[in-house]
């Protein structure tokens, strides 16, 4: 399998250094029922403002709902839906606007909703699957499609599946897939005692 593991100043845990948004899918090897209920028991135990749990997932796998998976898949923006055919599940991830508890908003909800969707990235790289989140799809489309109430925003889309060989991603698209990972310098994001002051060993 190409790897694409993160450079980093220190060693830090493995598969946050492995996970990566790939595009090259086999199209022929499903997700097995109980590894997406893994990926989503993952993402269940995320943490989240007041203990709200404002995410929502919603999955498509292929190989049970064609139809589902392929109503989906064309919410997708058209440079994503190249790629992303290939993908055997998609998911979607919508965040409540509101906190359950007392239906005040919740401006913390997207905050922990990313945060579950990482804990499914790290989840899907533990048990050899690649997820590619994507921000590229028309999100009022998907709310139509899938009756999504208004109080929940779609935040992104994901494909989910095995990595293939290289070839599997269209030519034009096959540059990006194979440079290298890229982060600007630890210091230009990460402070130590007030704004700007790099962090540093
Ligand atoms: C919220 C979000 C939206 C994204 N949207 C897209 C997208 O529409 N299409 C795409 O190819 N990649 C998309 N990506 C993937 C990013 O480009 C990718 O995570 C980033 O370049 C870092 O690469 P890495 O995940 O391999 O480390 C998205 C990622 C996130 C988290």
């Amino acid at each position: 399998m190409f790897e694409k593991n993160a450079d980093t100043a220190t060693a830090i845990n493995r598969l946050l250094a492995r996970r990566w948004s790939g595009r090259a899918y086999d199209r022929d090897r499903g997700v097995a029922r109980n590894d997406l209920v893994a990926l989503a028991e993952a993402a269940r135990w995320a943490p989240s403002c007041y203990g709200d749990q404002p995410w929502r997932f919603l999955f498509w796998d292929r190989n049970r709902d064609e139809g589902a998976w392929r109503r989906a898949f064309e919410c997708l923006g058209e440079l994503n839906q190249r790629w992303a055919e290939r993908a055997p599940v998609l998911a979607a991830v919508c965040s409540d606007q509101r906190f359950t508890s007392n239906d005040k908003p919740n401006r913390w909800g997207a905050y922990d909703s990313g945060a579950a969707a990482m804990s499914l990235c790290v989840q899907a790289t533990e048990l050899g699957l690649m997820v590619h989140q994507m921000g590229g799809f028309d999100a009022e489309r998907l709310r139509a499609a899938f009756s999504i109430p208004d109080r929940y925003a779609p935040m992104a889309m994901m494909t989910i599946g095995y990595q293939v060989d290289q070839g599997a991603v269209p030519a034009d698209l096959a540059g990006r897939e194979l440079a290298p990972r890229q982060r600007r310098p630890l210091d230009e994001s990460f402070f130590d005692g007030g704004w700007g002051i790099p962090l540093r060993r």
